[in-house]
């Protein structure tokens, strides 16, 4: 029986294990894939803790992981947009992306191009449809300049990418390790804490048009303090957004918005995404703790051999 990481009860690292599993069956719409790749979002240790539970345990066994790379290997009834043997990527249908194979819906994944490695397609959907999302909610454009908070994180790295091919002017949070590479990506990189908003005052005497805030670190004050407005203001990880007036942005489309976009910037070089650290699957879980320790330089991957 092929392998895939489960969890029975919510809690620390040491509830997933590399299970036996039934080979999934395709079901209307749905295709089976062989995964190559998983990439690994805070979200998969967040569900993992039970953050998102509304404190009801557990019913049965799950997986881990949201987006995929890999081969497709069998077909749901239906589906007539895809052929057995294509590589693709895209979104888990059952958060069970850190396994041998998974099932996904047809329309929730695309092509994987020649030049794009698994690794690096497991790596994109959740970020880039998140960083679109915020991008176009906050509405920003050239000319404009834009602080995002924990910009060197997977969704923050695009996101600052993707504007800077905008015309906008970026600054980023980030630890000082990161702040050579954000330079280099075009980013003007400011250290996060204490005197954060005096820092980007310094940093960006025009003033700061807009604010993305990745990080959830408390930093909706003083984004509002210095854009003017919560207005200006998106967060995707703080849930004290109301309590400020600030917007806080959630997923509501497929997985795969923005990926259009962004695949002929990853090819013409103008768009990079780092690849922190690759875990092997029966490693899922180091790669849960890596993710939740919270410093890192674009995407943390988990493989399958084959
Ligand atoms: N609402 C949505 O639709 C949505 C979608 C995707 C993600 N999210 C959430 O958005 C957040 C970011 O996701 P991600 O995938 O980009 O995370 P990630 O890749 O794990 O990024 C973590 C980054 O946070 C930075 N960081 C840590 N502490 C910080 C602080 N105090 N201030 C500023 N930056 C800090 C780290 O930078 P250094 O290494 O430089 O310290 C690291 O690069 C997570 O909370 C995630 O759950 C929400």
């Amino acid at each position: 029986m092929p392998h895939a990481i489960r969890f029975s009860a919510y809690g620390n690292t040491d509830v997933l294990t590399l299970a036996e599993v039934p080979l999934p069956e395709p079901g209307e719409g749905q295709v089976r894939v062989r995964v190559k790749a998983a990439g690994v979002n805070p979200l998969d240790w967040k569900i993992r803790k039970g953050f998102l539970s509304g404190g009801v345990p557990l019913a049965a066994p799950t997986g881990t992981g949201t987006e995929l790379s890999g081969v497709i290997d069998a077909l749901g009834p239906g589906v007539t947009s895809r052929r057995v043997g294509q590589a693709v990527f895209g979104r888990s249908a059952d958060r069970g992306a850190a396994a041998a194979f998974d099932l996904a819906a047809a329309d929730e994944l695309v092509g994987k191009p020649d030049w794009l490695s698994f690794e690096q397609a497991a790596a994109l959907p959740v970020a880039a449809e998140t960083a679109y999302r915020a991008l176009r909610e906050l509405g920003v454009g050239a000319g404009q300049s834009l602080l995002i908070h924990a910009a060197a994180g997977g969704v923050g790295l695009l996101a600052a990418q993707v504007a800077r091919t905008w015309g906008v002017t970026v600054i980023g949070t980030a630890s000082e390790r990161n702040h050579a590479f954000l330079r280099e990506i075009g980013v003007t990189p400011v250290a996060y804490g204490q005197g954060l908003a005096d820092r980007v005052r310094a940093a960006a005497p025009q003033g700061v048009d807009a604010v993305l805030d990745g990080s959830g670190q408390g930093v909706l004050p003083a984004s509002i303090e210095l854009t003017g407005s919560p207005d200006k203001v998106l967060t995707i990880a703080d849930l004290a957004a109301a309590e400020h007036g600030v917007r806080f942005s959630a997923p509501s489309g497929p997985l795969t918005g923005g990926l259009d976009e962004l695949l002929p910037l990853l090819e013409n070089g103008q768009v990079r995404m780092p690849i922190d650290s690759v875990f092997p699957l029966a490693k899922t879980a180091d790669a849960h703790q890596h993710s939740e320790g919270g410093h890192l330089r674009g995407k943390i991957v988990i493989t399958v051999e084959d």
